[in-house]
């Protein structure tokens, strides 16, 4: 069974033909809120809203643990995450499809992983290649099959938020090589790689990061969420056809 968590803009999947959700519990707490349980093209998917399905939980009081952990016990063999984020590398727009290949992680204070406290084991998994290869591989694949652009290619850089950036900030993740900014990607695919189900990622560009083009003179949240809606309709498509293709 594949599993989508759904970012902004994503808290439902339309061509998901539902059977049923369930509340799962696990021992790091509540996931954002129910998992649907469904089908598309007949292959079994689940879906979880990242930020609960009334879009309520900001992205540093996400429960990524709980909901990673929920996704796992109840068979997921592979995680789409889609989420959106802001633009820094030249050649990309709002509206854009992302597949990123590697993240910085900016964030402090999360929840980062299943091995702590006084019974936890020690590990430190390999993150080199923080995103699944053959996972990214589909997706891609997927997309050139149905024509939908997407860049191959991406660092993604992982801040704290809510609050949007500064000017400076984006200039420094440009200089540390980032291409795209949003503020979910970790800790979720450290704790994916955590429990070895493969993890990849679906960014969608909202808009121009804080301080370049358009966003010079400040980001409006209205005019992301217009550009969100577009592209999520591709989104989906994305994911139907990955999942048809089944390879
Ligand atoms: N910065 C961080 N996260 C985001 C942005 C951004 O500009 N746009 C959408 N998510």
């Amino acid at each position: 069974m594949l599993a989508v968590i759904g970012g902004s803009g994503l808290s439902q999947l339309a061509n998901l033909d539902v059977s049923h959700r369930e509340v799962l519990r696990t021992p790091y707490g509540e996931p954002s809120g129910a998992v649907t349980f469904g089908q598309i093209c007949g292959r079994p998917v689940a879906f979880l809203a990242r930020h609960g399905y009334g879009h309520t939980i900001p992205p540093h009081e996400v429960n990524y643990r709980a909901n990673v952990w929920a996704l796992c016990k109840r068979g997921a063999v592979g995680i789409i995450s889609v989420a959106s984020v802001g633009c820094i590398r030249a050649d990309l727009k709002p509206g854009d499809l992302v597949i990123p290949h590697q993240i910085i992680d900016y964030t402090w204070g999360r929840k980062s992983t299943y091995h702590e406290g006084p019974e936890g084991t020690l590990a430190h998994i390999d993150f080199t290649e923080p995103y699944d290869r053959a996972l990214r591989e589909q997706l891609i694949l997927a997309a050139d099959a149905i024509g939908i652009p997407v860049s191959k290619a991406a660092v993604y850089a992982t801040t704290q938020g809510p609050r949007l950036e500064t000017a400076a900030e984006i200039n420094r993740f440009e200089r540390d090589g980032a291409d795209v900014v949003g503020m979910t990607g970790m800790p979720e695919a450290a704790l994916a790689r955590e429990l070895a189900v493969p993890y990849a990622a679906i960014s969608v560009v909202a808009n121009y990061a804080a301080g370049r083009a358009d966003s010079l003179e400040g980001i409006s949240f209205e005019s992301i969420q217009g550009v969100l809606h577009e592209s999520m309709g591709q989104v989906r498509l994305l994911i139907e056809k990955m999942v048809d293709r089944g390879d």
